[in-house]
C-alpha cells in the first residue's frame, strides 16, 4: 500500500502478466523491433514504485529471445521506497522472476534515493542491456528534463481519482511533447479526462480489452 495515495502499487493477482498486457502489448513494444534492424528503444514511465513494470519488461524481453538490445528506461518517483520494501513487495513474484528481482534490488540498493535528481543504473541481461534513469522527484520535472523523446510511455501513476496530479493536462501535454512521431503510450485507465488529455497531447487514443476483470485499457499513438 502507498500511504501517500491510499492505493496499492498494483491491484491484480497476476501483476507481471498484467504489465505485459497493459503496457508492453499496449504500447506495441515488439512491433517496434519487428521488420527493422532496430535494437535501441527509449521508454518513459510515470511512477516507478516497486519496479514491477521494469521487472516485467525484462522478463518480457527475455522471453522474446532477442539479443543485443539497448533499452533506455526513464522513470520517476516522488516517494522512492527503500530496497527492503521493494524486495518484500516484489517477493510474491519470486517463483516467476526471482533472478530479475535479485538483480534489480541489488542495483537499486546502490542508488541514493534520498537525493532529488537523476540516478542511473545499468542491468545486463541475455536480451542486452537496460539503463534505468530514475528521476527522484516530481513527474512533470522528469518529463521536461528529458533531452530525447521516448518511443513508448507507460503511464502508471495510481488511478486519476486517487492521484489526479499524475494525469493533469500539463503533464500529459509534456508526455506528448516527449514522444516520437508514431510512438505510443499505454495505461490501464480509460477515464474521460485521461483520454481527452492524451488526445490534446497529440495521441490518437483507442481502447483495448482489459485484463483481470478490467473491461478496457488504453493505447495512444502519437500522430
Ligand atoms: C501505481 S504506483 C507505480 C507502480 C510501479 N510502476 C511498479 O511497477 O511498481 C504509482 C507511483 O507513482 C508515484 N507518484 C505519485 N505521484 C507522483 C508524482 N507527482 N510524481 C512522481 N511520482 C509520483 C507513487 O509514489 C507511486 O509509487
Amino acid at each position: 500500500m502507498n500511504e501517500h495515495y491510499d492505493d496499492r502499487y498494483f491491484d491484480v493477482i497476476n501483476a507481471i502478466e498484467e504489465a505485459k498486457h497493459v503496457f508492453f502489448h499496449g504500447a506495441g513494444i515488439m512491433d517496434m523491433f519487428s521488420g527493422r534492424d532496430r535494437r535501441e528503444l527509449r521508454i518513459g514511465e510515470t511512477g516507478f514504485g516497486a519496479g514491477r513494470v521494469l521487472v516485467s519488461l525484462m522478463d518480457f524481453l527475455e522471453d522474446s529471445g532477442m539479443s543485443d538490445l539497448a533499452i533506455t528506461y526513464n522513470s520517476v518517483e516522488l516517494h522512492p521506497m527503500p530496497a527492503e520494501r521493494m524486495e518484500s513487495i516484489l517477493d510474491g513474484f519470486r517463483a516467476e522472476v526471482g533472478p530479475l528481482i535479485d538483480q534489480l534490488v541489488r542495483e537499486y540498493r546502490s542508488l541514493d534515493i534520498t537525493r532529488q535528481g537523476w540516478q542511473r543504473m545499468k542491468l545486463t541481461r541475455p536480451f542486452g542491456s537496460l539503463t534505468l534513469n530514475l528521476r527522484v522527484g516530481e513527474a512533470l520535472d522528469m518529463v521536461r528534463e528529458l533531452t530525447a523523446p521516448c518511443d513508448a510511455w507507460f503511464l502508471d501513476g495510481h488511478g486519476p481519482k486517487k492521484n489526479p496530479a499524475m494525469w493533469r493536462h500539463e503533464l500529459l501535454l509534456a508526455v506528448g511533447e516527449k514522444t516520437v512521431k508514431g510512438g505510443t503510450c499505454a495505461t490501464y485507465t480509460v477515464a474521460g479526462e485521461v483520454r481527452r488529455g492524451l488526445a490534446d497531447a497529440g495521441f490518437s487514443v483507442v481502447q483495448r480489452p482489459g485484463f483481470g476483470g478490467k473491461k478496457a485499457v488504453l493505447r495512444g499513438i502519437k500522430q
